[in-house]
C-alpha cells in the first residue's frame, strides 16, 4: 500500500525536487554537529586573509602617497620648466618678430635704392632693363605713359588704352601735371568724364582740382557728347567725342626688380 503511493508520488513530482529531497535527507542523517566546527576555521581564515589584505593596502597606500609626492614633485617641476620654454619662446619670437621687422624695412629701403637708381639708368638709357615699364612706354614715378598717334575718337581712344591694360591719362596731382607739361601735348583725349554742356575750355590746372575725372569704362559713353582734351600745357578744351585726335594712355608701373638695375645687357623685349 505504503509502496503505491511512493509511485504516485514519484509520477507527480519532476526529477529535480527528488533529488533535493534525498540531499537534504541524507546531511539531516550524516552530521549534526560538523557545521558549527568548519564555520569558525573559515571566520579564522578570512579575518587573516582581511589582515593580511589590510597590511597589503596600508603598505600600497604609503607606497602609492611615497609616489604620488614625487609625481607631484616631478609634475612641479615639470611645470616650471614649460613656464621657462614658454617665457623664452615668446622671447624668441618678440626677437624674431624685431628681425622680421628690420628685414621688411631694410627690403623697403632696397627696393627704394633700386628704384632711384633705375630711374637715374632710365634718364641715361630710356630702354634699360630695369624699366618697370612696357617698352616704348616712358616712366614717371609709379605709373608709365605712352602716347598713340593715331588720330580717333574718344571712344577709341579709350578702346586703345585698353588694350594695353592702361586707361586714358586722369592728371590727378601736381607730380603727373608737371611731367605732362614737360612733354608739351597738342591735341590728346583726356580721361575726362564727357560732358552733356559744351565748355569751351578750362584751365588745366583748376581741371586738376576737380573731380571730373572718368572712371568707368569709356566704352559706355553715358549721355555726355563733349569730351575733353589737352592742347597746350595750359588748358583743357571740349570738342565732340566723336572728333578725331591723339591719345595718351597711362597704367601702374611693375616694382623695379632690384636684380635688373645690376644687369647691363640688352632690353628685353617687352611690349
Ligand atoms: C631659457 O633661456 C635661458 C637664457 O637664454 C636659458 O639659460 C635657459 O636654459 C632657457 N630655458 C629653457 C627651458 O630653454
Ligand atoms: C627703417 O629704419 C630706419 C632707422 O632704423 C628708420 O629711419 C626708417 O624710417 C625705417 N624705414 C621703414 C620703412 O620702416
Ligand atoms: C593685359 O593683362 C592681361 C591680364 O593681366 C594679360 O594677360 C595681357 O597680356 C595684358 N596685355 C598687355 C598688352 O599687356
Ligand atoms: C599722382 O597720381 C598718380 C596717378 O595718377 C600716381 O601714380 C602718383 O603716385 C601720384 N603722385 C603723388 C606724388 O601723389
Ligand atoms: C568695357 O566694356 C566693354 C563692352 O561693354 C567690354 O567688352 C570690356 O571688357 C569692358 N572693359 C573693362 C575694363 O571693364
Amino acid at each position: 500500500m505504503s509502496e503505491e503511493v511512493t509511485y504516485a508520488d514519484l509520477k507527480f513530482q519532476d526529477s529535480s525536487k527528488i533529488e533535493h529531497v534525498q540531499k537534504f535527507d541524507q546531511v539531516g542523517i550524516k552530521a549534526p554537529s560538523a557545521p558549527s566546527h568548519g564555520l569558525h576555521k573559515r571566520d579564522l581564515a578570512l579575518i587573516l586573509l582581511c589582515l593580511l589584505l589590510m597590511t597589503g593596502l596600508g603598505i600600497l597606500g604609503s607606497m602609492f602617497h611615497l609616489t604620488s609626492k614625487r609625481e607631484m614633485e616631478k609634475l612641479k617641476k615639470l611645470q616650471n620648466f614649460k613656464e621657462e620654454l614658454q617665457k623664452n619662446v615668446s622671447l624668441q619670437l618678440m626677437y624674431n618678430m624685431d628681425i622680421c621687422k628690420k628685414i621688411r624695412n631694410i627690403s623697403t629701403t632696397l627696393q627704394e635704392l633700386a628704384t632711384k637708381l633705375c630711374y637715374e639708368l632710365y634718364r641715361r638709357e630710356p630702354e634699360h632693363k630695369c624699366k618697370p615699364c612696357p617698352k616704348e612706354w616712358m616712366w614717371h614715378e609709379d605709373s608709365c605713359y605712352k602716347l598713340f598717334k593715331n588720330y580717333d575718337t574718344w571712344q577709341n581712344s579709350g578702346k586703345t588704352c585698353s588694350a594695353h591694360n592702361a586707361s586714358l591719362l586722369k592728371i590727378r596731382n601736381k607730380s603727373v601735371l608737371e611731367f605732362i607739361k614737360s612733354q608739351e601735348l597738342y591735341n590728346y583725349w583726356l580721361g575726362l568724364s564727357p560732358r552733356k554742356v559744351y565748355t569751351k575750355y578750362k584751365n588745366l590746372d583748376e581741371t586738376l582740382i576737380s573731380s571730373n575725372w572718368f572712371t568707368r569704362n569709356t566704352s559706355d559713353l553715358s549721355d555726355g557728347k563733349y569730351c575733353g582734351f589737352i592742347t597746350n600745357i595750359e588748358y583743357v578744351f571740349y570738342d565732340y567725342c566723336t572728333s578725331r585726335k591723339y591719345s595718351v594712355c597711362e597704367k601702374l608701373a611693375d616694382p623695379v626688380k632690384i636684380e635688373s638695375t645690376l644687369m647691363n645687357e640688352e632690353p628685353d623685349e617687352r611690349m
